[in-house]
């Protein structure tokens, strides 16, 4: 077990903005940080980044917390993982409890596999560099195919012996554990059960994860066996989801951020052979067809993307296909096609690195000019196959989520292929219609919100209030209170501190929603013994729940837009209004509370009325009355708030 002191080292040393940029580019907003949600596809920025109180919240998926917790939501860790991963990042040294020998053992299946990976790239390294094998067979190969050795070792290649067991061998003299070594899919089973090297005999291409860590290989043969596949792959392992990676990306990430683009290829070699002629923000699919999980990784860094295939019948397929995936993810594509019979990795190499990227900028189109140059070449004057075509396009288009954009590629459309605006229009029209109606048919009705599982991205205020229950209104006023206490607790009303008054005043109301009734009563605790907890506090000892919600309210969505200040409109900050809003928070919490048991007496009264139970029937319309009346006084006492 990691020790207590580790831990608290490691987070009085993480920046949270340093480690979010690590997988997310954020932009500036005034003192914090915004960026496109990780978690989510989306338009428009709901991710933030709160510095100074050291928290992320991300309104489109409701994630939210501290570094710690970022990492393990962002990169699938558990809690010791993302401590030992930032205490890496920071250099801090890991001690362990006493007893870690015996836990070492029973240490996680991930972390094992990790180890595993990382001990099997060093190995291959070291073979491709120190043995004659490895020197004579695979390093004089990646040197005939003019990789240097730098961008050898920034892609970490490697050489894997010929011969059944090197790497087994190696593995068990090294003590490390054979049936791991069998998950990490580095060693294979055979039908009698003896096991032997997955890689025989071929250069190694190791797939890293966005932080570095190996993961998988891919294995190349060499020269040109017909009964032989080219590529050997790791198989899916707990660490390795093919369709969740892609090769190239942690190599690529600073640069894609950097160009705004990513250049997307087919293969290991075309990425590497990129970077060899400097461009180094591409990434490959490494042979499949592009996957959703694929498209939101690029999306964390950039929106832009564009494809870069062979000019071949298979590449333009290819690129097609990826088009409208690309679109369909909501990212923005264009299209290189490279000369017929050459891929990105002969044509670099064949033309040099400045030629290669002139012609990358200026062969670089739209998905629009591609596409119709495309038909347009099989349709030639075919009015038909000229119809063809413009569907086509517009059937990309259709898959643009963002209306906005659909309308602009439409006059680009329009534009190109000199076809009136209106008649595109109704061609996307159509389809647009067609896929609603697939979608409705598909929908389930969406299940009622219940007071235990509201959402916590919908502020009270966007909520039709006839759509609401009385449960809910008391969940959104607990929320506003708990917001209250988080965001002022400190600050004056008149005589006393906000939070002084909440807690007076509400002293006697029992909070529904369980997270709620954890942070208030803390809340209560603390103050009872004469300190005042702050949000900060809260998260680093509150519970994986408390810190997401506490993350969410103390954040403000909407910012006063600059332009208000501009034109000189005062808008008055929050915290002048509270004296106001603390009480008028007081008041209509008691009055949803007594809304709520109003409801509940009611089920009741009709239970026992039909259940011909005099005395409890009695007993509840009593209770009933009294309710009532307290509900008359609080409704007039919020009039006199608001002065209705
Ligand atoms: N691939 C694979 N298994 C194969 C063939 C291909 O996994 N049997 C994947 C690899 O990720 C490969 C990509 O598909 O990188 C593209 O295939 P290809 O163009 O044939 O390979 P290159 O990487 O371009 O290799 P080379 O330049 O040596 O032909
Ligand atoms: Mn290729």
């Amino acid at each position: 077990m990691i020790s207590r002191e580790t831990i608290d080292e490691v987070k009085n040393r993480v920046d949270i903005v340093d480690v979010i940029s690590d997988f997310v580019s954020l932009k500036r907003s005034g003192q914090n940080y915004k960026a496109l949600s990780p978690f989510n596809n989306e338009k428009t920025a709901s991710f933030f980044v709160v510095p100074g109180k050291g928290i992320f919240k991300d309104f489109s998926s409701g994630k939210g917390g501290d570094a710690i917790t970022f990492v393990m939501e962002h990169e699938g860790m558990s809690y010791t993982e993302a401590i030992r991963f930032l205490a890496k990042k920071y250099g801090v040294e890991i001690k362990e409890d006493v007893q870690s020998e015996d836990l070492r053992e029973k240490q996680s299946e991930r972390e094992g596999l990790y180890i595993l990976m990382n001990f099997a790239k060093d190995y291959f390294k070291d073979n491709l560099f120190n043995t004659d094998e490895g020197k004579g067979i695979g390093l004089s190969y990646f040197h005939e195919r003019s990789f240097n050795d730098r961008t050898i070792q920034k892609f970490e290649l490697g050489y894997a012996l010929e011969g059944w067991n090197n790497l087994s061998d190696e593995a068990i003299s090294k003590n490390y554990n054979k049936e791991l070594l069998e998950k990490t899919g580095l060693t294979v089973r055979n039908d009698e059960g003896r096991t032997y090297d997955r890689f025989r005999g071929r250069v190694i291409f190791p797939i890293h994860n966005l932080t570095g860590k190996v993961i998988a290989f891919g294995a190349r043969m060499l020269g040109k066996d017909k009964n032989q596949p080219k590529y050997i792959n790791s198989p899916e392992t707990e660490i390795y989801h093919k369709s969740d990676v892609l090769y190239g990306l942690f190599q690529a990430k600073n640069a894609i951020r950097q160009e705004d683009n990513c250049f997307l290829v087919e293969g290991y070699t075309d990425v590497i052979s990129l970077h060899q002629a400097d461009v180094e923000n591409v990434v490959a699919s490494s042979g499949t067809a592009l996957t959703e999980p694929q498209i939101k990784l690029i999306r964390r860094f950039t929106e832009n993307v564009t494809v870069l295939f062979d000019g071949d019948a298979a590449g333009i397929k290819a690129a097609v296909r990826g088009i409208d995936l690309i679109l369909k993810g909501g990212l923005n594509v264009r299209v290189v096609l490279l000369p017929d019979n050459e891929d990105p990795d002969s044509y670099s190499r064949k033309v040099g690195t400045s030629e290669f990227q002139k012609y990358l900028s200026q062969k670089s189109q739209d998905f629009i000019s591609f596409k119709s140059g495309l038909y347009a070449a099989e349709a030639g004057s075919d009015p038909i196959r000229k119809a063809e075509s413009i569907k086509e396009i517009v059937n990309s288009i259709a898959l643009i989520p963002d209306p906005v954009k659909r309308s602009v590629y439409l006059q680009e459309t329009s534009q190109q292929l000199k076809i009136a605006e209106p008649v595109l229009l109704t061609e996307l029209n159509k389809l647009l219609v067609q896929e609603r109606k697939k979608k409705e048919r598909d929908q389930v009705l969406p299940p009622r919100r219940s007071d235990d599982a509201p959402s916590f991205d919908e502020p009270a205020a966007e909520i039709p209030v006839a759509a609401i229950d009385a449960s809910q209104k008391v969940y959104f006023q607990e929320r506003e209170t708990i917001r209250l206490l988080l965001n002022y607790a400190d600050q004056s009303l008149e005589d006393q501190k906000l939070a002084d008054f909440l807690l007076n005043e509400l002293d006697d109301v029992e909070f529904v929603n369980p997270v709620f009734r954890e942070i208030y009563q803390h809340f209560r605790d603390h103050v009872q013994n004469g300190k005042m907890p702050d949000s900060q506090y809260l998260i680093q000892h509150g519970s994986d729940e408390m810190r997401n919600v506490i993350a969410g309210l103390v954040m403000t969505k909407h910012e006063i837009s600059p332009n208000w200040k501009k034109k000189h409109i005062y808008v008055p900050a929050e915290a002048e209004l509270l004296p106001k809003m603390a009480n008028s928070n007081v008041l209509r919490l008691k009055y949803r509370v007594v809304q709520r048991m109003i409801e509940d007496n009611l089920v009741h009264i009709r239970e026992s009325e039909q259940g011909g139970n005099k005395e409890a029937f009695e007993k509840y319309w009593e209770e009933y009355e009294g309710l009532k009346k307290a509900e008359v006084e609080l409704a007039s006492l919020l009039g006199t708030v608001f002065g209705k």
